[in-house]
């Protein structure tokens, strides 16, 4: 061992003793004849003193620069009194060092290992180097303690790891694949999965009972601070449990997370939340509870109103009339904020943003001020002020679209950037359950229904007949989590007829051809003896970045892909040699060569 202590866990119970420690030089700082330098692993920093009394290895110190790797033996010993720094775990002492190493010389870091306001490009081309930080090692460390803490859970409540195939077929969570090519089947390819779902419920048919697996998953879709291309899941899946059951005992898991590692006590049990109560309180199905605003429903109220701008999303079923009351908005928020709140809204296709400032309750109509009033009858803007709750000082705010989710997601996203902006929110943790979702929602362009969850959830009913006659209406047995406004995870009791996996997969356009091409191997399984079987999905990077208080979950990936998915470290991906091309039967347009 060349190493007898980290670092950063030496203290005042080894003063007199002697050490051996390796790690990074973090500074080194001269003081007239005495050179310090501090040594990073791990573990933290200590600070280690050469004497010029002995010139051998004090003339080594010397040469010594930042990101040296270096290994030093010498004796701890407490700082003198005035140097102690107590905001250092190491600060009480430090070590009186008799020989150093030099292990390996680095060139100037192209960022100090404490430097603020990082540029994120340099971050990723050098990430072994990003990684050394501090907050980087922290998260990772984070991040592993969390896994091993799920992992416990999970080998203790019967969970079998067993890992699925990653070369495998297309697996339909909504996203793009990512392909790769077979150089024995030419012209044929194999789909990363977006999630190992089919392969989990094929284990439960194999009697497995109950499966995890901590797994990664490939997508090809936009992103975002919360998505990377391959991300990790917590993917569990059970036979024998209804949705409380399986809801309960995830909570009962997350609780006891949360609680171990941060000392956070969420309720038992959970909220829980129907869709659609989410979205008309929320305008989103993953709300941010600790956000204390709430749309109101305006629909039935502005059916005969002469602005248009409102009547016709009324009048229609597709449509929303909704306010969002911002208390003491008028006072907080001046003209120029209002106007940028407007352009805000427009990027979900808000098309304004009407508002009414409540300046005095007590006088009335005279009492307010807004461009729209002059378009209300008194009756109305009487029922909007009552409905809203509104006091002097409030602002209220409206959304109107013939489309209710341009109405539900600008105002969705106002409320959770006014609650940023303006640091509305009242608590640090709120977690729920969002279940009821609807089985598909329309897709207008493909005149056709989409799955909501994914095509193997299964619906609230038990007839086809049910589920035929009525497809907008019917409820799925999903289930999603949701922190702060973002979802952890998702799942769902599954279909296990497979005369209503057929009926579901023909709603969605998949006809008995398709179905059989694509999920074949599914389909024939349920034939064979399907227990009942539902499961669910954790994003592991998600609850990490939470828990780590990051902005992105690439702070708590050792090696993430950048917004265009490609990774700055190796330059992946890349062109491939013409002979590997050949082998696979490929061959790249020229215009699609990269320069
Ligand atoms: P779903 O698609 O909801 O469900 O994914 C489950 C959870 O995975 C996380 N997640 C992501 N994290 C980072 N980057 C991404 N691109 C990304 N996509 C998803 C989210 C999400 O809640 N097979 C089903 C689960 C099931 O039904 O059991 C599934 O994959 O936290
Ligand atoms: P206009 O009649 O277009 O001048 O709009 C009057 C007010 O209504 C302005 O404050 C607009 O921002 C707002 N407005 C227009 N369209 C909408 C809409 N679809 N939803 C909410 N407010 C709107």
């Amino acid at each position: 061992m060349m190493r007898s202590n980290y670092c950063g866990l030496l203290d005042t119970r080894l003063v007199d003793q002697d050490v051996e420690l390796c790690g990074w030089v973090h500074r080194r700082r001269d003081h007239g004849g005495v050179i310090f330098v501090d040594l990073r692993d791990r573990e933290g920093i200590a600070q280690i003193v050469f004497d010029p009394d002995r010139p051998e290895p004090f003339a080594i110190a010397d040469a010594v620069r930042n990101e040296y790797v270096i290994q030093v033996k010498g004796k701890v010993r407490h700082r003198p009194a005035g140097t102690i720094n107590a905001d250092m775990p190491t600060g009480q002492i430090e070590v009186h060092a008799h020989e150093i190493t030099i292990l390996n010389k680095a060139l100037t870091p192209p960022f100090q290992m404490d430097e603020e306001h990082l540029n994120d490009d340099i971050r990723l081309r050098f990430r072994y180097i990003d990684l050394r930080r501090q907050e980087m090692q922290k998260n990772m460390k984070l991040r592993s303690r969390v896994t091993r803490l799920l992992r416990n859970y999970l080998d203790d409540h019967g969970f079998l790891d067993i890992e699925t195939p990653m070369l495998t077929k297309a697996t339909p969570e909504g996203a793009r694949d990512y392909l790769v090519p077979s150089r024995t089947h030419p012209g044929e390819f194999f789909a990363l999965p977006q999630s190992p779902q089919l392969f989990k419920q094929l284990l439960m048919m194999s009697g497995m009972d109950r499966y995890y697996q901590i797994v990664r998953c490939f997508r090809d879709e936009d992103l975002r601070a919360d998505r990377q291309p391959e991300f990790t899941q917590i993917d569990i899946e059970t036979s024998f449990m209804d949705e409380m059951d399986i809801t309960t005992m995830m909570e009962d898991m997350m609780r006891g997370l949360f609680s171990e590692v941060l000392d956070v006590h969420l309720p038992n049990p959970l909220p829980r939340m129907k869709y659609s109560e989410a979205i008309s309180r929320f305008g989103i199905d993953r709300p941010d509870l600790r956000n204390p605003l709430e749309l109101t429903e305006l629909s039935d109220l502005m059916k005969e109103v002469e602005f248009k701008v409102f009547s016709e999303p009324a009048r229609t079923d597709k449509g929303r009339v909704a306010a969002l009351r911002l208390p003491n908005g008028g006072n907080l928020l001046t003209r120029k904020q209002i106007d940028d709140y407007t352009l805000f809204v427009a990027q979900y296709g808000a098309k304004g943003l009407a508002y009414i400032k409540v300046n005095d309750l007590s006088k009335g109509k005279e009492g307010l001020q807004s461009p729209i009033l002059k378009f209300l009858p008194d009756h109305v803007i009487t029922a909007i002020l009552e409905r809203t709750g509104s006091v002097s000082g409030d602002l209220i705010f409206f959304g109107a679209d013939t489309k209710k989710s341009v109405v539900n997601d600008s105002l969705g996203a106002l409320r959770n950037k006014l609650a940023e902006d303006l640091n509305l929110n009242t608590s640090q943790w709120q977690a729920l359950w969002v279940t009821d979702f609807p089985m598909f929602e329309y897709n207008e362009g493909e005149k056709r229904w989409d799955s909501l969850h994914h095509p193997f959830t299964a619906p609230q009913v038990d007839s086809i007949e049910a589920l035929e006659a009525d497809p907008g209406h019917c409820l799925s047995r999903a289930y999603d989590l949701v922190l702060n406004g973002t979802e952890l995870g998702g799942g769902s009791i599954r279909i296990h007829r497979p005369d209503m996996q057929m009926a579901v997969l023909r709603l969605l356009g998949i006809g008995k051809e398709e179905a059989h091409e694509k999920f074949g191997f599914l389909i024939n399984a349920l034939d064979y003896g399907c227990p009942p079987h539902g499961g669910l999905a954790f994003g592991l990077d998600r609850i990490v970045m939470l828990m780590a208080g990051a902005k992105s979950i690439r702070d708590v990936i050792a090696f993430p892909k950048t917004q265009s998915a490609s990774c700055l470290l190796t330059s992946a991906p890349s062109p491939a040699p013409e002979k590997q091309l050949r082998e696979l039967g490929i061959r790249v347009k020229s215009q699609d060569k990269p320069q």
